[in-house]
C-alpha cells in the first residue's frame, strides 16, 4: 500500500513538520515536500501539492498545529487568537471542499476545551491533527467495505478526478471501493477520466491503479457518453468534495458524468466520508473554485493552446443534483440521497 500522504513528523518536545507527498510531480517522480508552518501549508494546499477533500482536511488539521507550535503564545488567549486566525487562512485556501473547515473547526473546539498551559494545549492540538489523520485512513477502509458489496465481477467502473489513496491520507474513497472489491476476489477494471485542466485522472488515477496492478484505462473525458452507449461502462463511482442537502459537489464534469449515467441507466455512485457531508446547506451557498485560466489555455503552462487574448473559464467543480445519484456511500453504509438526508439531518460542521 502507498504511504500516506500526509504524515507528521514528530519532531523533539513540542516542535514537529509535516511531510507531504509532492502530488504535482506525480507520476513522475515521486517526491516530497515539509511543511514547517501555517502559510507554507497554505500555499501547498493552494498550488495543489496537497489536493482531494480528505487528504487537504487532514493537512489543515496539520497547518493549526504547526500554527500552534509556531505561536509563540504567552497565554491561552493569546493562543487561541493565533488559532483563530490559522483558521482563517486555511479555510480559504481552497473554498469548496468542505472537509478544510470540518478539520479546522474541530482542532479549534479541541483546543477551546483543553485545560491547562499554553504548552500542553499545543500537546493536545497536536495529537487532535494527527488524530483525524489516523481516523481518515479507518474511515476509507469502512467506505471500501460497504461499496465493494455494490461492484461485481467483470465491472468497468468509470471514476472522474483523482478520490485515491493520494486524496485522501491513504486508501481513498472511489478508489478505495475499487481497492476493497480487488481484495475480495472481484475482477474489475477502472476507466479514468483524464479530467481537464489538471489531468487528476491521466496522471494519478492511472498510477495509483497501475501501481497496485488494478487494470485501467486512461479515456479523455468526452469518451465517456459514447463508452456509456457502446455498453463498456457498468458502474460510475466518484469522490465528493461537498455534499449539501441538494447536490454533491465534485471535479468539474461530474454533473456531466452523472447525466450521461441517467440518460444510459447506468447506477451513479458517490463514495465521502461524513467529514465531507454539509447537509445543512445547499448548493446555492457554496463558492466554486475558479483557478487561474492558464490551466486551461495551457497543458501546464508548457504546450499553449487557445491564442494569447482568448478569455478562459477555470471552474474547478460542480455540483451534480441529488436525482442523478443512485447512492452515496459513507463509513456507515450505502444510502439513497433520501436515506442520507434523513441519516445524517442533524449532522453540522
Ligand atoms: O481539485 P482536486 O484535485 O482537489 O479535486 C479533487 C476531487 O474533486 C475529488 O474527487 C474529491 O476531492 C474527493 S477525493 C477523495
Amino acid at each position: 500500500m502507498l504511504e500516506r500522504s500526509v504524515e507528521w513528523i514528530q519532531g523533539k518536545k513540542s516542535r514537529g513538520m509535516v511531510k507531504l507527498i509532492d502530488q504535482t510531480r506525480l507520476p513522475f517522480s515521486f517526491e516530497h515536500v515539509y511543511i514547517k508552518n501555517v502559510d507554507q501549508m497554505v500555499e501547498a494546499i493552494r498550488t495543489m501539492v496537497v489536493r482531494g477533500a480528505p487528504a487537504i482536511g487532514a493537512a489543515a488539521g496539520m497547518g493549526m498545529a504547526l500554527a500552534a507550535i509556531n505561536s509563540n503564545a504567552g497565554s491561552r488567549d493569546e493562543l487561541m487568537d493565533r488559532l483563530a486566525q490559522a483558521k482563517r487562512k486555511l479555510d480559504v485556501s481552497r473554498p469548496t471542499a468542505v472537509n478544510l473547515a470540518w478539520a479546522t473547526s474541530k482542532i479549534l473546539a479541541k483546543a477551546k476545551i483543553l485545560d491547562g498551559k499554553v504548552p500542553s494545549i499545543v500537546r493536545g492540538v497536536i495529537h487532535e491533527a494527527r488524530k483525524i489523520a489516523d481516523e481518515d485512513v479507518a474511515t476509507n477502509k469502512r467506505i471500501g467495505s460497504h461499496g465493494a458489496q455494490l461492484l461485481s465481477d467483470g465491472d468497468m467502473i468509470l471514476t472522474h478526478c483523482n478520490a485515491g489513496a493520494i486524496a485522501t491520507v491513504g486508501f481513498g474513497t472511489a478508489l478505495g471501493v475499487v481497492r476493497a472489491a480487488v481484495a475480495m476476489g472481484k475482477q474489475v477494471t477502472v476507466l479514468a477520466d483524464e479530467t481537464r485542466p489538471r489531468l487528476q485522472g491521466a496522471l494519478l488515477t492511472c498510477w495509483e491503479m497501475q501501481q497496485e496492478k488494478i487494470p485501467v484505462i486512461h479515456i479523455t473525458d468526452n469518451q465517456a457518453g459514447l463508452l456509456m452507449k457502446m455498453g463498456k461502462v457498468s458502474k460510475v463511482l466518484v469522490g465528493a468534495d461537498r455534499i449539501v442537502n441538494d447536490a454533491v459537489f465534485n471535479k468539474v464534469g461530474t454533473y456531466g458524468v452523472a447525466i450521461m449515467a441517467k440518460y444510459h441507466t447506468i447506477p451513479f455512485y458517490v463514495a465521502a466520508p461524513r467529514s465531507t457531508l454539509d447537509l445543512g446547506n445547499t448548493s446555492k451557498t457554496v463558492e466554486i473554485e475558479q483557478r487561474d485560466p492558464a490551466e486551461v489555455k495551457t497543458v501546464f503552462n508548457k504546450v499553449r493552446l487557445s491564442p494569447d487574448g482568448v478569455p478562459a473559464f477555470n471552474y474547478a467543480f460542480d455540483a451534480t443534483p441529488m436525482e442523478l445519484i443512485t447512492g452515496v456511500i459513507t463509513e456507515d453504509g450505502v444510502f439513497t440521497p433520501d436515506q442520507l438526508l434523513s441519516n445524517y439531518s442533524e449532522q453540522s460542521l
